[in-house]
């Protein structure tokens, strides 16, 4: 049965096959017709990482398609991690009890350490600076659903650009598009790295870096806001001077065009002001509630029940 470790994993067709079972089971959850696809299966959530909407939403999707749940919540300090054990040992004792293993570890590429030593379903839930593969496809679910296209799209990632797994997560996927534009706006520290240019480059992508936001606004149909990764950081001093970079303020809005949506994939520090919560264009919370039906087509993919 297949892992998810990231999104560069899934075929143009792998992705629409998800993004249609999300819809539908949308419209069941919504319609009460919901199937318990799952149930008698034990799907564990092994977090050694803060999380709040990608653990939560993956445990209700998890029992609303009729499985149960195990979990270990800062496993870092909660689980024999702690006592010294490794990623592989962990890994192939969770997948003695349970059916499918969804993993958040701060070190990029640890949760493909994990799956190297199982062949029960692992799901990459966030490693480090990396991937975020169910985070990039809840966006792409959102943005068709809000835009009703995925091509031609003009999409301006604003705020850590180095340290953003989810923008990693999503670019691959709409890069499946056609016409899709990326525009990285960030101060000159938190920039894409030259090794993630050099494969953007490879791989025909269209981009374009700048250091100012309200430039990007007008041409943009999504603006996609990001935390700055304050756990990322070496130094206090290093986060504190580019913390406050950018706000999306309710002034900005005349900016932005009509059909645009905002996006953030939450938590939000201070990269939206509030007052931009109650334009209909701000995205961010329908996005974490469309989580919940792309986590659910999610895991009955790792169970090849798609
Ligand atoms: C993101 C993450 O963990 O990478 N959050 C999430 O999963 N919704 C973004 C962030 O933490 O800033």
């Amino acid at each position: 049965m297949p892992h998810i470790l990231s999104t560069n994993q899934f075929s143009k067709n792998d992705v629409e096959k998800i993004l249609i079972r999300a819809r539908e089971l949308e419209a069941s959850l919504a319609g009460g017709s919901l199937k318990k696809e799952l149930e008698g299966k034990i799907i564990a959530c092994i977090f050694f990482e803060p999380s709040t909407r990608t653990r939560l939403s993956f445990e209700t999707a998890a029992i609303r398609l009729g499985a149960n749940i195990i979990s270990a919540e800062d496993a870092l300090g909660n689980s024999s991690a702690y006592k010294g054990e490794t990623i592989q040992d962990t890994a192939r004792t969770i997948s003695s009890y349970a059916d499918a293993i969804v993993i958040r570890h701060p070190i990029e590429h640890t949760v493909e350490v994990a799956a190297s030593v199982t062949d029960t379903p692992i799901i990459n839930a966030g490693d480090g600076a990396h991937q975020h593969p169910s985070q990039g496809l809840l966006d792409l679910y959102t943005i068709q659903k809000e835009h009703g296209r995925l091509d031609h799209l003009q999409i301006a990632f604003v705020g850590d650009v180095l340290h953003s797994r989810t923008l990693r997560s999503l670019i691959p996927l709409l890069a499946l598009y056609e016409g899709n534009t990326f525009h990285f706006i960030s101060p000159k520290s938190l920039g894409i790295s030259d090794e993630y240019k050099k494969e953007l480059t490879e791989k025909n992508i269209t981009f374009s870096e700048s250091e100012n936001m309200e430039n990007a606004l007008p041409s943009a149909d999504a603006i996609y806001m990001m935390r700055v990764q304050k756990e990322r950081f070496k130094t206090q001093e290093e986060y504190d001077a580019v913390k406050d970079a950018y706000i999306l303020k309710p002034e900005h809005l005349v900016l932005v065009k009509k059909e645009a949506i905002i996006m953030h994939p939450l938590p939000r520090v201070n990269e939206i002001d509030v007052a931009v919560d109650t334009d209909s264009r701000a995205s961010y919370f329908r996005q974490a509630q469309n989580g919940l039906y792309v986590r659910m087509a999610l895991l009955l993919y790792v169970f090849n029940l798609i």
